[in-house]
């Protein structure tokens, strides 16, 4: 009985050994995965493995890292009265036609400030044709809307405030319900000196307002930053993969995790119930159709469902689809010669990625988010 005993726990030991010896020395492009904790937590971005980059790309990549300070323009500097103002008017919904529909309506804090439906619901519960993008980390953004269709978030302000199946009103009727609120007067002076209510003064506190929203450190902050402890190791292997093996980098780069530039997915609908022309409808160039702004992935986790259409309703589908070089429709006979037929981005193709590296991949997305479990807003609105 002994003797068996000893054999049985002789067997287990050397199982252990030589398991932990695999997995010591599975290599991953040559690192172990304790060299790769110890490279990507060392601070130093200059010291990473180079990412793997489409030539095209590789000039004027910019590294995913920790967050920059956010800049306010020249034209509209922070102030914190203004900041105050913005937020007030943020979350009043006597901005719309029915008094019943504020921008948190579809951007609510504690959905990661978006408003976790496949499209918008606006005024009257009219649904809007795309996906609510997160405003965390907005003043990062370069341009504004799936297609890019805004400059400045002082000039995309009125678009959801005018939208028929947004806010459904007119910046005048806007600037006049503001108006007949007395108790906005005292923010007002505040913000600008005078209770003077005119659409580009709520236009830039809403701006300022929206700037100020950004992410707390996220555990991939804190692990290139030195806390090595932070990983798991699946999620180091994750971050590796992401920047090399499954090519995110290619778009999803910079500290925001978006090159701010807009690439065709393949998820045009063209032709059918959900077509979206996307960067087309502003620009009109054929090379366009479909285009989207590649959305930040920074709190990406909590923003489902995702896509400009809201459509896929779970990680893994994307990280599925991302595997197979994502959607690549044919061209039926009748659209042989139709020179708007979308094109897929020649920056994807089949990643061969196995479903250890899809789920490290995944992982690694979901350290993106920063650990604020529920944000509360405590605010009381302004009495008329
Ligand atoms: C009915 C829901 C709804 C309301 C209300 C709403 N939004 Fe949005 N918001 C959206 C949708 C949907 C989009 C994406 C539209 C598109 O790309 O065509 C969007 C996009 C944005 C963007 C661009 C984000 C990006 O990543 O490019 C900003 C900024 C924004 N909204 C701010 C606001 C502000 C400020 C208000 C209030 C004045 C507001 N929204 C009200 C649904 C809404
Ligand atoms: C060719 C550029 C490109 C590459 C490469 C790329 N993405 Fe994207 N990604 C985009 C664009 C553009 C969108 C939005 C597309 C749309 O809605 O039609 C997007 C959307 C997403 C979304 C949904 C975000 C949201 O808010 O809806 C996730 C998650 C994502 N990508 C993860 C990844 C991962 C993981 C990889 C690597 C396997 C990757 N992406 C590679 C450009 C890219």
């Amino acid at each position: 009985m002994t003797s068996k005993f000893k054999t049985i726990f002789f067997i287990i030991i050397v199982t252990i050994l030589t398991s932990s010896f695999i997995l010591k020395n599975n290599l991953i492009d040559s690192y172990t995965i304790d060299e790769l904790r110890t490279i990507y937590s060392s601070g130093d971005a200059s010291k990473w493995p180079a990412p793997n980059l489409h030539e095209d790309i590789a000039e004027g990549y910019i590294e995913i890292e920790k967050l920059p300070k956010i800049k306010h323009p020249k034209t509209n500097p922070y102030s914190r009265a203004k900041a105050e103002l913005g937020k007030h008017l943020f979350f009043d919904p006597r901005l719309s036609a029915s008094k019943q529909v504020s921008c948190a309506s579809c951007h609510e804090p504690q959905l990661g400030w978006a408003d976790g439906k496949r499209v918008a619901h606006g005024d009257l519960q009219q649904t809007g044709k795309r996906n609510t993008p997160t405003l965390i980390n907005i003043g990062y953004a370069k341009s504004l809307f799936w297609d890019g269709r805004a400059k400045s978030l002082e000039e995309q302000a009125h678009g959801p405030i005018e939208n028929p199946v947004e806010m459904n009103t007119k910046m005048e009727t806007a600037v006049k319900n503001i108006t007949d609120i007395k108790g906005y007067a005292p923010l007002f002076i505040d913000a600008y000196g005078n209770n003077e209510v005119t659409e580009e003064r709520i236009n830039k506190a809403l701006a300022t307002y929206q700037r100020t929203i950004k992410s707390t450190r996220s555990k991939f902050d804190l692990f290139i930053d030195g806390i090595e402890n932070e990983y798991s190791d699946e999620e180091v292997l994750g971050l590796h993969l992401f920047r090399t093996k499954a090519k995110c980098v290619n778009c999803h780069n910079s500290p925001y995790f978006s090159d701010q530039k807009f690439h065709n997915l393949g998820l045009t609908y063209y032709g059918r119930f959900y077509e979206d022309l996307g960067l087309y409808n502003q620009t009109g160039k054929k090379e366009d159709v479909g285009k989207f702004k590649t959305p930040t992935l920074r709190e990406v986790a909590k923003t489902g469902p995702w896509m400009h259409n809201g459509l896929i309703m779970d990680l893994d589908g994307i990280m599925n689809m991302y595997n197979v070089g994502m959607a690549r429709p044919k061209r039926k006979n009748y659209e042989i010669n139709d020179t708007l037929f979308p094109q897929t981005s020649y920056l994807l193709e089949p990643l061969k990625l196995s479903k250890k590296e899809k789920e490290a991949v995944e992982a690694f997305i979901k350290t993106l988010s920063s650990r604020t479990a529920g944000i509360e807003i405590f605010l009381e609105l302004p009495k008329n």
